[in-house]
């Protein structure tokens, strides 16, 4: 007897009438029209048509600065150097546990919008350790219902900060997954090139996977993407390599763009756009017309690269907004790249699922025979009304096992004494 058999759903490919046969925590079967005398299980859930897509996966994100907001203070200009020297102001206030507190929350949060998979970079920058300690000690109390993985992310600079090499490789030693970096904040073009040559050869060396914030900014000469893409190459770890966030694509001359993006394809560096927060923080030395500041998604995708959205911040220095849903990060995202057809959107629901998930590495992710059986049913027929929506997640399975339910959206309406419900679907 099975243990779970999802039937009648949708998939994010479009197929209807769908059953998802699961036992001992992975997909056994995906093939229409399964009954449950054909299929008889401990657990059966009529899915009535809505999508089931795999879950949500978040490959940038930072927890240890995460539901901080107005601690000590809020960000009074909105950009991202007061957010960092805010959170320099934060950082010696800290206290373990209370960092471990709001980190639980918020993965509270994550698993109720069905986000089960979370990229974070953590602070090495302290040499107590102290934001490293306290996410490793999260991602063992997690490991149950979220897969976290972490990034040594050196904030104020791998060369710049003193030390700043030295408590990279203690947190590596300590158990952190992936080497982070800050090119572009270190002191010099020069030095922000040569500390994306140190980083990949640390993680060349130790066999990691290396995730770099990488052209934070509006400056259009900011091109450090193109030595992590090169170095990439060099040391052979393609399809190990993420450039986040790379806004300075945004104003970069479009004749270098398009030497630049192949370039990009062929070293198999995957690029993450966080829309929220790249159209929050860029563009704030402009006065009109403005810049988005968004990498050029589209444009990427269409080179072949692999292009995934993360939500970088919620409540925090840089941004006091966010619930940890991935569906309002799509939405942005899909206005911010003026990604609006059909297949546009579609995409969009990609970068916060299988883009992301490749990015992340994860294994056995997707609605397949042989995978996880760990999905999301959503108040929603297809991946563009999920967006539209934001909808509610009905169900969360990990692994087979129910993890979190909401109640469908739905108004009751008393128009002229007509009882109606307002559910927001197409008519
Ligand atoms: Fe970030």
């Amino acid at each position: 007897m099975l243990n779970l058999l999802v039937r009648n759903a949708t998939l994010p490919d479009g197929r209807t009438g769908m059953s998802i046969a699961v036992q001992d925590g992975r997909i056994v079967e995906v093939t229409a029209g399964l009954s449950e005398a054909q299929a008889p299980a401990h657990e059966t859930l009529d899915a009535q048509g809505q999508l089931v897509a795999p879950h949500f996966v978040d490959p940038h994100f930072h927890m240890d600065a995460t539901l901080s907001y107005g601690l000590p203070r809020v960000n009074a200009s909105g950009t991202l150097l007061e957010g960092i020297a805010l959170w320099g102001e934060l950082k010696p206030l800290l206290k373990q546990e209370a960092l471990i507190e709001r980190a639980l929350a918020y993965c509270d949060w994550a698993v109720a919008k069905g986000l089960l998979a979370i990229r974070t970079h953590v602070d090495t920058s302290d040499p107590s350790m102290l934001a490293v300690d306290a996410l490793l000690e999260v991602k063992r109390l997690v490991a149950p219902y979220i897969d976290l993985q972490l990034v040594a992310f050196p904030q104020d600079g791998v060369l710049r900060a003193p030390g700043g090499v030295e408590n990279l490789k203690r947190a590596l030693d300590r158990g952190v997954d992936v080497v982070g970096g800050i090119p572009h904040f270190e002191r010099t073009m020069a030095d922000g090139a040569a500390s994306v040559k140190l980083l990949c050869e640390i993680a060349a060396e130790r066999g990691k996977r290396v995730d770099m914030h990488c052209d934070e900014s509006d400056d259009p000469m900011s091109r450090h993407i193109e030595t992590l893409a090169a170095e990439s190459q060099r040391l052979g770890l393609h399809g190990r390599v993420t450039g986040s966030h790379c806004t300075s694509m945004h104003s970069m001359d479009n004749y270098y763009v398009s030497k630049l993006l192949p370039l990009i394809a062929e070293s198999g560096v995957s690029v993450i756009a966080n829309p929220l927060i790249n159209i929050t923080l860029q563009g704030r030395h402009d006065t009109y017309p403005k810049r988005r500041g968004m990498t050029r998604v589209p444009e990427l995708m269409a080179a072949g690269v692999n292009v995934a959205f993360g939500h970088d911040c919620v409540m925090d220095p840089w941004y006091g907004m966010g619930s940890g849903d991935m569906l309002e990060v799509a939405h942005m995202g899909l206005h911010v790249a003026q990604m609006t057809s059909q297949a546009g959107i579609r995409r969009c629901f990609d970068a916060v699922t299988t883009n992301a998930a490749k990015v992340f590495g994860l294994l056995r992710y997707g609605l397949e025979p042989g995978c996880d059986a760990s999905f999301v049913l959503l108040q929603a027929k297809d991946p563009i009304e999920a967006i539209r929506l934001r909808a509610t997640r009905l169900k969360v399975y990990r692994r087979g096992v129910l993890l979190a339910e909401t109640a469908p959206a739905a108004a009751q309406l008393r128009l002229d004494g007509r009882p109606a419900v307002c559910d927001w679907r197409m008519p």
